[in-house]
């Protein structure tokens, strides 16, 4: 068969001649196999999301679609573009960092190389099965079927939806899932408590017109206090998300829930995408005080002013530690900033002026913001200042396109539009 072979290859090239007599070169042997060395990477660093069905356009489900697809994986492998985790790991270690090591790299690259060997069968390795973080739905809350995201006028909307969780004593919550409606509208969903002292304000803005919820586009929530009171969120590339290590929420008997829904409008120009969305949101709860009590705070900078054109525009602030967060130990920690950002980082600052870097995402990619757990939680003490640091382009190459014209730099600030900027971090801490 191999003779046949060399003799079709020969005939095809015409750059065999007469050799085609003499005995056939021996095959180098190869040294990676798939089934072997391959698979296991591929399904615990990029299976969760290329799976038929999943988040991602190319499925690996087969050992036949992985090899196919050799060089165009190990390229996005190899400029590090996958799988999309974008945490500096010269600034901290973090939990389930699926990304190869250099270790991993060389043999991927290796097996490329030798032409996507599938090895023998016998030999076939797996990786435990990746696991999302599972939520139990003990507390299951709607905005309400079929919401007519039309019914709004700008391509970004902000609809903040009340929700009653019905709890009748306080509880803790030790995890939750965000579960998009439309995924091609909704574009970030942040929830937040609000406590019984505010629960009548927040009715009267919910009674202000009669479709559900109120409208919320200056930004926030319109309730004093309730941003500092997170409970839940979720953009793209987002999973249920559990509270770390033996911490969990506060929900006080008799809260509501504000869930404040962003949809950019943009997708429905294409008349197939529908416009209605029903988004969900799950809590698990526990009894109260059975577990440490965490919270997740914004900690930003404000008054960003990007002058038009500046392509290396670095916003900075150093905050010191709110009284709140005295001797807090960081658990967990997540950027946030629009479409012109290109760095977020959050550093503390010792009162001897040594730093320890929290998150650093050096490639701030607006699609792929997620947070990240600590490997070694980050204690704070009395003096320690925070510092964050947002780095924006603002030139003409890096602007946005709306309706399919790319913009023209203008001076970009602090604002709620994907089109204004903003430089957050979102700390999860434990007292
Ligand atoms: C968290 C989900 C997720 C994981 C994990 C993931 N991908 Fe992806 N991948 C995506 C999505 C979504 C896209 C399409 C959008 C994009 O390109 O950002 C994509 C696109 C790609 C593309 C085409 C675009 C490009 O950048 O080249 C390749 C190739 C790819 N992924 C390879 C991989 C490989 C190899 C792994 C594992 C080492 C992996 N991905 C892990 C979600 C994921």
């Amino acid at each position: 068969m191999r003779l046949c072979l060399v003799s079709l290859v020969c005939v095809l090239t015409l750059a065999c001649g007469p050799a085609a007599s003499s005995p056939p070169a021996p095959e180098t042997p190869k040294t990676t196999s798939y089934l072997r060395d391959v698979q296991p990477l591929v399904e615990r660093s990029c299976r969760s999301c290329h799976t038929a069905g999943g988040v991602a356009p190319l499925v690996l489900d087969t050992p036949e679609q992985v090899a196919a697809l050799g060089p165009t994986l190990w390229s996005a492998i190899a400029s590090n573009r996958m799988p999309p985790f974008f945490a500096a790991p010269s600034c901290n270690s973090y939990v389930d960092d699926p990304r190869l090591t250099d270790a991993e790299k060389t043999l991927f690259k290796t097996w490329v190389d030798e032409g996507s060997p599938m090895g023998d069968p016998a030999e076939a390795r797996h990786a435990p099965t990746p696991q999302l973080p599972v939520v139990r739905h003990d507390i299951e809350l709607s905005i309400g079927a079929r919401f007519d995201v039309r019914k709004m006028n700008d391509t970004d909307n902000y609809q903040c939806f009340v929700l009653n969780p019905a709890n009748t004593a306080d509880v803790m919550v030790k995890g939750y899932e965000v579960i998009p409606g439309n995924l091609a509208v909704v574009h970030h969903v942040l929830a937040y408590v609000v406590t019984p002292d505010q629960v009548s304000q927040l009715e009267a803005l919910d009674a202000q017109d009669p479709k559900p919820g109120y409208a919320c586009q200056t930004g926030g929530v319109g309730i004093t206090g309730a941003v500092r009171n997170q409970i839940a969120g979720w953009v793209p590339g987002q999973y249920p998300s559990r509270m770390p290590a033996d911490t969990a929420l506060v929900l006080p008997a008799g809260s509501r829930l504000v869930m404040q829904l962003h949809y950019n409008l943009n997708a429905l120009a294409d008349p197939a995408v529908s416009p209605f969305d029903e988004t969900k949101l799950a809590l698990e709860t526990v009894p109260m005080n059975t577990l440490r009590k965490g919270q997740i705070l914004p900690m930003l900078k404000p008054n960003l002013a990007i002058a038009a054109g500046d392509t290396n525009s670095v916003q900075v602030t150093e905050v010191p530690v709110p009284a709140s967060f005295r001797n807090a130990t960081i658990f967990r920690a997540m950027g946030h900033a629009h479409q012109l950002a290109t760095q977020v980082k959050l550093e503390v600052v010792k009162a001897d002026g040594s730093t320890t870097c929290v998150l650093d995402n050096p490639r701030w990619d607006f699609n792929w913001q997620r947070d990240y757990t600590l490997k070694t939680p980050v204690t704070l003490v009395q003096g320690d200042k925070l510092r964050i640091t947002c780095v924006y382009d603002n030139g003409q190459a890096n602007q946005p396109f709306i309706a399919g014209v790319q913009q023209t730099p203008r001076a970009v600030a602090w604002g709620e539009s994907s089109f204004d900027e903003m430089c957050m971090t979102y700390l999860t801490f434990a007292q």
